[in-house]
């Protein structure tokens, strides 16, 4: 075992060829990459606590999702509100019909997608073992396979679904780096697993198939074009407004907030904002751009990592953000803007 000093730590979480290390709660020690670190993870797990580990959307808190007191941990854990119910994480599609009744359209978007950045939110079969409290008491119950090598060990070697929400306070901004869970949940978790910066960077894309219209409850990490490519059109609700019942309750309005306030479409921002800029911007640099080139699969990548370097109310009075176009992964992120730029009042 090799110890590391903090910041060496927080280096070796962007190294890429690093397949992970293992946080101890506030302990910034990090054991170094092993198979035992992963069975360590694996025990925690198994006896009911809280293990954070990365996929390739945000990093996940990560609980035995049939075990209700396992999953009240994480409700306790992220201060998130009771009637926000969980996605479960299983390791392939076969897991997934064990918990829910997957159709043909499910069928066909888990062989085109998973793993990857998609949720279903199906019935919940009769048998389901997982928790109704993880389900928050609905009969339908949100599925991923999330497309992380070291999310997917996991999941194979413990065998059980994992409850799952980002791995954040709730209402703050997601974390993409080992640090940023480290940051907001550190003393709360058993572990955390390194696995680098997540590669997509914003949340998965929710897809309700309870009805026999496909809805969109989230835009997220996979391009709507691109589900509807396979299975036709889908119900795109307008956003809504109404926090006190919300379709997903990730769909509050106020959510995924910074600390500073957010201005969103800026081209001319003030002297004392922060601009955070996307593709070519002319004279004024902006203090961070989420892709200089314009690519909005980058842009995805940076942008809660961004949030999170220019919220400096010493230094700033605002976040001024740059025009982001509404297609592709736009869609997402301009969600998620959206909401970081809503009013609080929470
Ligand atoms: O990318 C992701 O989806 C990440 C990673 C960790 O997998 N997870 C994530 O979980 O974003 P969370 O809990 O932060 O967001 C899950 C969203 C919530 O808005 C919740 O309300 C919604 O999914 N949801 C879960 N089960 C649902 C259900 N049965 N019906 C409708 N919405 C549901
Ligand atoms: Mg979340």
């Amino acid at each position: 075992m090799h110890f590391f000093l903090a910041s060496q730590a927080r280096a070796a979480a962007f190294r890429r060829d690093r397949p992970f290390v293992l946080y101890r709660g506030r302990v910034m020690s990090i054991l170094s990459p092993s198979p035992a670190a992963l069975a360590d993870a694996i025990a925690h797990l198994r006896a009911g606590r809280l293990v954070a580990f990365p996929t390739e959307t945000v990093y996940g808190l990560g609980a035995d999702a049939t075990n209700d007191h396992a999953v009240a941990g994480i409700y306790a854990a992220k201060h998130r509100p009771q009637f926000n119910p969980l996605i479960a994480h299983v390791a392939d599609a076969a897991a997934a019909a064990a918990l829910v009744v997957m159709d043909a359209r499910a069928w066909a978007l888990a062989g085109a997608f998973w793993p990857g950045p998609l949720t279903l939110v199906l019935p919940r079969r009769a048998d389901c073992p997982v928790s109704l409290l993880a389900g928050a008491g609905l009969d339908s119950l949100a599925v991923r396979v999330p497309a992380h090598p070291i999310a997917l060990a996991l999941l194979r070697g413990c065998g059980l679904p994992l409850a799952a929400p980002s791995a954040n306070p709730s209402g703050a901004v997601s974390p993409t780096t080992a640090a940023h869970v480290q940051a907001g949940l550190g003393g709360k978790v058993a572990a955390i697993l390194e696995g680098g910066p997540c590669l997509v960077g914003i949340e998965s894309t929710i897809l309700d198939l309870t009805g026999p219209h496909a809805r969109l409850l989230r835009p997220g990490g996979l391009a709507v074009e691109r589900i509807e490519a396979l299975i036709g059109p889908i119900l795109r609700p307008a956003p809504i407004v109404d926090d006190a019942a919300p379709l997903a309750p990730g769909l509050l309005r106020s959510h995924y907030a910074p600390g500073l306030p957010v201005r969103l479409n800026v081209t001319a921002p003030a002297p004392d904002e922060a601009w955070l800029g996307f593709g070519p911007t002319g004279a004024r640099q902006p203090t961070l751009s989420l892709s200089p080139t314009g690519d909005l699969t980058e842009a995805a990548a940076h942008l809660f990592a961004m949030l999170r370097q220019l919220d400096q109310p010493d230094r700033y009075r605002a976040i001024a953000v740059m025009p982001i176009p509404a297609h592709g992964l736009g869609l997402g992120i301009n969600d998620r803007l959206e909401r970081a730029a809503a009013p609080r009042g929470r």
